[in-house]
């Protein structure tokens, strides 16, 4: 099975970014553990600040693996393009998030691109991505 992870603006400054909401864990680190803990699938990640790059990879990937793990960062909440090409596409997409962007600021709470994913998974750290892949290979 080959999933891809994808990874918004300010996530590529995981580990000094906001440690206590964050975490101390580099992106590096975040994938390269969760490449580890699951071997026997592919795991593809790409992380950029540009929403158009986000957008371009989402199509690219489109039916070259079997499902998405997003987290858009900030875009979450404002990305009606990264919504589009969510709906566009036909691979599932999980919308992750390390923090609980519930217990967060008002603005936080509204995400544009929830209703065109499979779920959203909020606030367990690097464990989100775990999940959100847990999700993927139990689908049958
Ligand atoms: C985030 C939550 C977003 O609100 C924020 O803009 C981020 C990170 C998270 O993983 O908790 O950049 O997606």
């Amino acid at each position: 099975m080959r999933i891809g992870v994808i990874n918004g603006p300010n996530l590529n400054l995981l580990g000094k970014r906001e440690p206590s909401v964050y975490g101390d864990k580099s992106l590096n680190k975040l994938l390269e553990h969760l490449k580890k803990s699951n071997s026997e699938t592919e795991i593809l990640d790409f992380q950029s600040n540009v929403e158009g790059e986000l957008i371009n990879t989402l199509q690219e990937w489109d039916g070259k693996v079997q499902g998405i793990i997003l987290n858009a960062g900030g875009y979450t909440h404002t990305s009606i393009a990264i919504r589009d090409a969510i709906s566009a596409i036909d691979t599932p997409v999980i919308e992750v998030h390390l923090s609980n962007v519930h217990a967060r600021e008002e603005f936080r709470q509204n995400s544009v691109i929830a209703e065109v994913c499979v779920g959203v998974i909020t606030g367990f750290g690097p464990t989100s991505y775990q999940l959100a892949l847990e999700y993927f290979k139990n689908k049958k």
